[in-house]
């Protein structure tokens, strides 16, 4: 079948089963083995990750046809593409190779980026040790602090991996500086001792405005309080060349090539914040975790494969049952940042609205994707999720075991609302069930069907459930590799370019345009409206 055949197809089979309930499938016994994927590892003790979506209205069929899609949109052969080099990212002309940081050298990519990308870690490493130990010190002593100054890829993969590895940390405590307000640089150099505090300017171009603007207050900060600032500061950039302009020393210059995606890159030295926090070795196993989900990505066959079971699923309820979002909730605080993490890797990548040859998409691209851990979403907007007109997929993580021992019981709660809410979410009340409980409550007549029908949940609202051992370096590893190779998968049977971001641009024109319009009597008469309104309203 063609890749529209196959489309069309599932378009069809979709609207023979668009009335079935989820949980009518469970008739029968092999539903949930056989609408769930494995895959075992080590980390300490053997574990397996266990994806399940089953508690969805898919069944063999239309299973069937989304593996026949992602043959037909040749997802094997682009995987292979990507893992050997070649110039996917067309747009751009460039390779996509953040699997490079984290996976053993490959010999047939260009010898010269595998020894980059060997010798960036080596020093990654030996700084890190020489950080942590105090062989390289601030002018106050031994560091105690590190502000990771970057935005989007520079900056969400580090603030979600230090936060969701927070058990780990046993190095100097991490910062972050992204937004261009100036009250994110306040409140964060608020209490932070100058001569102790080293500093990481992360940004690939080493152009990007709010970065530049942060790097130049951070400086200040420090050369007022005395301290060499040149002395106290790294620079994590694709731009060496800029870096020393700045005033960066070439030894603390942490490169990385074009053919690692900003939103791809916190394996690299956009991750010197968390190894710096969490250590070389605990860092490795983040690489390591997600290295074995990259070698089960390319090995195993396309309706056991993690990453092409998820994408798919996901066209399922965004192209197919025409769902418009997706909510990501953890059931792990510590991956608190993740949904954020996943706005950026999945609708800067698959937010686009041309095929890669220039054509208009013929479908809609990838969903909106928001979220919230568990249990804090349940006591604000899950009330939509289960009620709301609109269906809402979810997808749950969760892990058999927190990191507190002694908190225990907090675990088994946590465990329980989670899969309370996908049962519920597939399973709902019927208008019998709830005027049955009303009836029990003592209304009768007009007033006990009113109060019914407030309480009847519609139920067939779909859910993925992942689950692991434990947030541990290697499982958090494996979880953003899944992601990422579930956005690549996705962008392939979408045929967009996962790896381009121009819809970021022309605010990014439009804002530098502007700044000078908000001094008073600047002449703002070439704007429309609406914007020299707001300008009236904004000046200083
Ligand atoms: O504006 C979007 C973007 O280009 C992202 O793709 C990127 O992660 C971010 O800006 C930061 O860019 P840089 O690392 O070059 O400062």
């Amino acid at each position: 079948m063609t890749i529209e055949a196959t489309w069309k197809a599932l378009a069809t089979h979709h609207a023979g089963v668009a009335g079935r309930s989820i949980l009518s499938l469970f008739d029968d016994p092999g539903r949930a083995a056989a609408f769930s994927a494995e895959l075992a590892y080590e980390d300490g003790a053997p574990a397996s990750f266990l994806l399940d979506y089953s508690k969805t209205n898919l069944d063999v069929r239309g299973l069937a046809l989304l593996m026949d899609l992602a043959r037909a949109a040749r997802v094997e052969a682009r995987r292979d593409a990507m893992f050997a080099g070649r110039p996917i990212n067309e747009t751009e002309g460039r390779a996509v190779l953040h699997t490079m940081l984290r996976g053993a050298p490959d010999p047939a990519l260009p010898a010269a980026w595998t020894t980059e990308v060997i010798d960036t870690l080596r020093r990654m490493v030996t700084f890190a040790r020489a950080v942590r130990s105090g062989a390289f010190a601030g002018v106050g002593g031994a560091f105690t602090d590190v502000i990771n100054i970057g935005i989007g890829g520079s900056d969400l993969g580090p603030v979600m991996a230090t936060l969701a590895l927070a058990p780990y940390h046993d190095g100097p405590r991490a910062h972050f500086i992204s937004n261009v307000d100036g009250a994110q640089a306040a409140d964060t150099l608020r209490g932070l001792n100058p001569a102790t505090t080293l500093v990481i300017v992360a940004s690939k171009t080493f152009t990007t405005i709010e970065t530049m603007t942060n790097a130049a207050t951070v400086r200040d900060w420090m050369q007022g309080a005395g301290v060499d600032a040149a002395a106290q500061m790294v620079a994590v950039s694709s731009a060496g060349d800029l870096a020393a302009e700045w005033g960066i020393p070439p030894e603390r210059v942490f490169g990385f090539g074009d053919f690692i995606g900003g939103r791809y890159s916190v394996w690299g030295p956009v991750g010197l914040a968390v190894m710096l926090a969490v250590g070389p070795e605990d860092f490795g196993a983040f690489l390591d975790g997600a290295a074995l989900m990259d070698r089960h990505f390319r090995q195993a066959p396309l309706d056991r494969n993690l990453p092409v079971l998820l994408a798919m699923v996901g066209v399922w309820h965004a192209q197919i049952c025409g769902y418009a979002t997706r909510a990501v909730l953890p059931y792990d605080q510590r991956l608190s940042r993740l949904p954020a993490y996943l706005q950026q890797l999945e609708m800067e990548s698959n937010g686009k609205r041309v095929a890669m040859d220039g054509t208009d998409l013929p479908r809609s691209s990838g969903p909106v994707v928001w979220g919230e851990p568990g249990t804090n979403g349940q006591h604000a907007f899950y009330q939509m999720i289960h009620q709301g007109t609109r269906v809402i997929p979810c997808e749950f993580l969760i892990a058999a075991q927190g990191h507190e021992p002694a908190l225990a019981q907090h675990h088994r709660l946590l465990i329980a609302n989670c899969l309370a809410q996908s049962e519920a979410l597939m399973r709902g009340r019927s208008l019998a069930e709830a005027r049955a409980l009303m009836a029990a409550r003592g209304l009768t007549g007009a007033e006990l069907e009113r109060q019914a029908r407030h309480r009847v949940f519609p139920g067939d609202r779909p859910s993925v459930t992942m689950a692991y051992r434990q947030l541990t370096p290697f499982a958090l590893g494996m979880i953003l590799a899944l992601y990422e190779h579930r956005v690549f998968v996705e962008g392939v049977v979408l045929g967009i370019n996962s790896f381009d971001q121009w819809g970021v641009e022309l605010g990014k024109e439009l804002a530098l345009k502007l700044e000078p319009l908000l001094t008073p009597g600047a002449d703002d008469s070439a704007k429309d409206g609406s914007t020299r309104l707001l300008l009236g309203h904004l000046r200083g």
